[in-house]
């Protein structure tokens, strides 16, 4: 498969943030992008890197009218020897093509994903910020194109893959977060499309997140739909407490996202002896533990933050401190295995980082 690369002209280039400490994320795009096309019978088609510009879509297109829209999102990173990784890519085109295929959208070929990604990357790796933490975010998305009003899976697509670079996560270092339990609203019920990276699913997810944020929470803690009872994600992120020396987390039940560092936690974890439980986990049985003082850490897990520590919890009136409010020590110890691990100052004992430079 070819992929055309039409270049941006040198004088037409962005000029690219000089502060690596303000980047910030998701602010700055770079200077081109991926996109192929999808029709019913011909297949993916004209994969090709063009100059970064606005998409031309139709009003009637389905995905402004039916929420066809998909994504991923993953980093590459400048290395400590200047190389450039990615960190377990496979896990991402896997879980985009999961959900697709829970949205009826078409496959996407892996010679697209891969090779597209790549070279796109590659062609931006002078946008790949150097200082320590930083890195080049990667957005992956697949939108249905095909016009027409009246609900049916769309016959036309576009993939596209846009990139920005971001900054470190905790520049001035960790700082333990608030979270909000909601008992009104959720985010996913059995059967739905929890498990996908659904745009819908982030929509669904605003307004609880706001009225926390009003009330001082930076996320909300999201519980199961159907009894209010068992802990599912936090935000955007997957949720991890450790009580005594087991660490919980919830299962893979179709209503939270199979989060790539989610199974890097359990894998190093594992790794290190720690006894890890998949296992619903009861807010009741979250109290209980730290009423005994057995409630020894708490953190969410993603892409973009790794690890972050969880300070408090609000739920049904109460605030409850965590590790008195302190870094805990397992959370401490992942976000630096994870971090070393993705910039090559680690071994890479499970193979999770792909070199793409020569
Ligand atoms: C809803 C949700 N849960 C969990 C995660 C964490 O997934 P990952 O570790 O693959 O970034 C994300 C972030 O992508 C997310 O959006």
């Amino acid at each position: 498969m070819e992929i055309s690369i039409t270049k941006v002209a040198p004088e037409k280039m962005k000029p690219k943030p000089t502060d690596e400490s303000k980047l910030g994320f998701g602010q700055i795009l770079t200077d081109h992008f991926f996109i192929a096309e999808y029709n019913a019978g011909k297949g993916w088609h004209d994969p090709s890197i063009e100059p970064y510009r606005p998409l031309s879509l139709d009003p009637a297109a389905m995905c402004l009218h039916y929420g066809q829209l998909i994504f991923e999102g993953m980093k590459a990173y400048r290395g400590n020897d200047s190389s450039i990784y990615l960190f377990r890519p496979e896990e991402n085109m896997k879980r985009m093509n999961a959900s697709a295929e829970r949205l009826c959208m078409p496959q996407i070929d892996k010679d697209i994903f891969w090779k597209g990604m790549k070279q796109l990357v590659l062609l931006e790796k002078d946008w790949i910020p150097q200082s320590s933490g930083t890195s080049l975010y990667i957005r992956p998305t697949m939108i249905a194109t095909e016009t027409a009003l009246g609900v049916h899976p769309s016959n036309r697509y576009l993939f596209f893959i846009i990139v920005c670079p971001v900054g470190a996560y905790y520049p001035q270092g960790f700082s333990p977060t608030k979270i909000y339990v909601s008992e009104e609203y959720v985010r996913s019920v059995r059967g739905s499309i929890g498990a996908c990276k659904a745009a819908g699913n982030y929509a669904a997810s605003l307004y609880a997140a706001e009225k926390a944020k009003e009330i001082g929470y930076t996320q909300v803690l999201w519980l199961d739909a159907i009894e209010m009872k068992f802990v599912e994600e936090v935000g955007t992120s997957n949720i991890f407490f450790m009580i005594g020396d087991e660490l919980i987390t919830p299962p893979l039940t179709g209503t939270i996202l199979p989060g790539i560092t989610r199974d890097a936690v359990i894998t190093l974890a594992k790794h290190w002896g720690i006894t890890v439980s998949e296992r619903p986990l009861s807010m009741d049985e979250i109290l209980d533990a730290h009423n005994k003082g057995t409630l020894v850490d708490c953190f969410a897990s993603g892409t973009a933050a790794i690890v972050s520590p969880v300070g408090q919890i609000y739920y049904k009136g109460t605030e409850y401190l965590i590790n008195d409010g302190k870094i805990g020590e397992l959370t401490a110890r992942l976000y630096n295995e994870i971090l070393q691990i993705q910039y090559g100052g680690k071994e890479d004992p499970f193979g999770w980082r792909v070199k793409i430079s020569e």
